[in-house]
C-alpha cells in the first residue's frame, strides 16, 4: 500500500501549555509509522529539534528498508542475504533503480548499456595530471566525479527523464573506471581501458591490477567476492551520504555534482571512511595481547577513540552485511592461501571479546560492514586508501536510485532545515574606537 495514499485513521496530539495541535500519523508498508509535522511551525510557531535526525524521517522511500533491532536489510523487499547469495551487482543495480528484478532480456539490455558507457572522455585522463601522485584517492574521486558534469552536458537536465536515465547509467558505468584511474595514477602505472567482454567486477579488477606488458587473468573467486562486496554496499536507506545527495539534488543541481557531494560525505571516518580506519585500528592494535588496552580506551568517555567498524546508528543488532562480509573474507583468504593473517586474528579476537563486554552489550554495539571489509580488500591487493573508493563505486547506484526517487516525487521541494538559535540577540554596531 502506498503510505501517502493509505487511509490514516490515527492522529498524534501535541500539547504545549494550554494549546494543543493534531497531526496525521502515516503508516508505511513495514517499519515505524511517522507523524506528519509539516504544518507544526505554521500552527504552533515552533520547530522540532532533532540533531543527527535520530527520530526524523526525511522522506518517503520504496527503495531500501532496515530493521536495526532484527538485523534486517531489504533492497526493494528482497533480503540482502538472498541477493548476495543468488544475484549479482548489475542485477542489484537494475532492482534498486527500477524496483523489480530484471527479466533475462531486461538484464541483457541493461548490461549492454552499462558496458557501452564504461569509458570516460579521453580528456579526463589529463584531469588527473593536476593531482599530486600522493593525493588520497577519495580527493581525486570527489574532483573527477564532479568534473563529469563538464564532459556530459547532454545528461545534466534533471527535468528530462531520458537525461536522468543516461546520467544514471553513465555514473554506474564510469565510477569503476575513474576509481581504477585514481589508483593507477597513485602508483605511477598507466591507465588500463575497460574491456567490454568482462563482467562489471572483473572489468574493475583488471583495470586496477593489469599492466600493458602482459595478459591479466581475473581470478573468478576474487571477482565474485568483489561483486558481492558491491552488492552489500549498494544502498542503505537515508544514511549521511545518501541524505547529502538528496539535499544537493533538491536544489536542482546536476546528478554528477550530487554524486560528488555524496563521495565527499562518504569519505568521513564515521561513515564510509570507517573501513580504512578499521584496518588502521587493527594494525595499531597489532597483536591480540593489546586488545584489552584498546577496549579500555573505547569505553573511556574522555578518550575520543572509537572501535572502528563497530556500532551503527540503526543496527542495534548484528549488521547483516557484516556476517556476509566475514564469510567473503574467509573465502578470499582461503583462495589466496593466506592462512594466518595477523590482522584477521586480531579482528576475530576483538569481536569475540567485545561481544562479551557489558559496555558493548549495553550500548548494543556490534561489528558493522566495515569491520571485515578492510581485511578482505587488503588481501585482494588494494591499499587502505582505496577502501572508501570501492565503497563509493558500490554506493553510487544507491545514491542515484534515491536521487531519482526524490526528483520524481511530486511533493519534492528544496530541503531547507531550520534551527534552534542560541546566539546573540539583536544589538547595534560598535565602532572599533569604542571596542574594549
Ligand atoms: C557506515 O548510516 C548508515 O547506514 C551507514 C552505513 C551505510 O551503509 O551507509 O551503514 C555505513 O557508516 C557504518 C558505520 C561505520 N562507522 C564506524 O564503524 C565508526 C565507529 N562507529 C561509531 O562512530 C558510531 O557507532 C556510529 C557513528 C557508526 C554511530 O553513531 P551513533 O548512532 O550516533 O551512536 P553514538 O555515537 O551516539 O553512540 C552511542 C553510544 C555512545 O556512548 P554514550 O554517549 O551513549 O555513552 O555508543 C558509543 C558512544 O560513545 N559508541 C561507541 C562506538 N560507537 C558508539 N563506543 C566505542 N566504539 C564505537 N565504535
Amino acid at each position: 500500500m502506498d503510505a501517502k495514499s493509505g487511509t490514516n485513521t490515527k492522529t498524534a496530539k501535541l500539547s504545549v501549555g494550554d494549546q494543543s495541535w493534531s497531526f496525521a500519523v502515516q503508516e508505511g508498508t513495514i517499519g515505524p509509522a511517522v507523524i506528519d509535522i509539516g504544518k507544526l511551525y505554521s500552527q504552533s510557531g515552533m520547530f522540532t529539534y532533532d540533531p543527527g535526525f535520530t527520530s526524523t524521517a526525511s522522506c518517503e522511500s520504496k527503495i531500501t528498508y532496515i530493521d536495526g533491532d532484527e538485523g534486517v536489510l531489504l533492497y526493494r523487499g528482497y533480503p540482502i542475504e538472498q541477493l548476495a547469495e543468488h544475484g549479482d551487482f548489475l542485477e542489484t543495480c537494475y532492482l534498486l533503480l527500477f524496483g523489480e528484478l530484471p527479466t533475462a532480456a531486461q538484464r541483457a539490455d541493461f548490461q549492454k548499456r552499462v558496458t557501452n558507457h564504461t569509458m570516460v572522455h579521453e580528456q579526463m585522463s589529463r584531469f588527473f595530471q593536476g593531482f599530486r601522485r600522493d593525493a588520497h584517492p577519495m580527493s581525486v574521486m570527489v574532483g573527477s566525479v564532479g568534473a563529469l558534469s563538464a564532459f556530459y552536458h547532454d545528461s545534466t537536465d534533471i527535468t528530462d527523464p531520458q537525461q536522468r536515465l543516461i546520467a544514471s547509467i553513465r555514473m554506474i558505468a564510469k565510477l569503476p573506471t575513474l576509481a581504477s584511474m585514481a589508483y593507477k595514477y597513485s602508483i605511477g602505472q598507466p591507465f588500463i581501458y575497460p574491456k567490454n567482454d568482462l563482467d562489471y567486477a572483473s572489468n574493475f579488477l583488471r583495470m586496477c591490477f593489469a599492466v600493458p606488458c602482459e595478459e591479466y587473468k581475473v581470478n573468478p573467486v576474487l571477482a565474485r567476492a568483489m561483486d558481492r562486496i558491491f552488492i552489500l554496499h549498494a544502498d542503505h536507506e537515508q544514511n549521511a551520504s545518501t541524505s547529502t545527495v538528496r539535499l544537493a539534488g533538491s536544489s536542482g543541481a546536476n546528478p554528477f555534482a550530487c554524486i560528488a557531494a555524496g563521495c565527499a560525505c562518504l569519505w568521513g571516518p564515521a561513515h564510509g571512511g570507517a573501513n580504512e580506519a578499521a584496518l588502521k585500528m587493527l594494525s595499531d592494535i597489532g597483536h591480540v595481547d593489546r586488545i584489552p588496552e584498546f577496549i579500555k580506551r573505547a569505553k573511556d568517555k574522555n578518550d575520543p577513540f572509537r572501535l572502528m567498524g563497530f556500532g551503527h546508528r540503526v543496527y542495534k543488532h548484528y549488521d547483516p552485511r557484516a556476517k556476509i562480509m566475514q564469510k567473503t573474507c574467509h573465502e578470499v583468504l582461503n583462495e589466496l592461501g593466506i592462512k594466518d593473517d595477523p590482522l584477521l586474528d586480531v579482528a576475530m579476537e576483538l569481536e569475540r571479546i567485545a561481544l562479551k563486554d557489558e559496555y558493548f552489550i549495553e550500548k548494543k554495539l556490534y561489528p558493522n560492514i566495515d569491520f571485515y571489509s578492510g581485511i578482505t580488500l587488503k588481501a585482494m591487493g588494494f591499499p587502505t586508501s582505496m577502501f572508501t573508493v570501492l565503497f563509493a563505486i558500490a554506493r553510487t547506484v544507491g545514491w542515484i536510485a534515491q536521487w531519482k526517487e526524490m526528483i520524481e516525487d511530486p511533493q519534492q521541494k528544496i530541503g531547507r532545515p531550520r534551527q534552534l538559535y542560541t546566539g546573540a540577540a539583536k544589538r547595534d554596531y560598535v565602532p572599533s574606537s569604542r571596542r574594549k
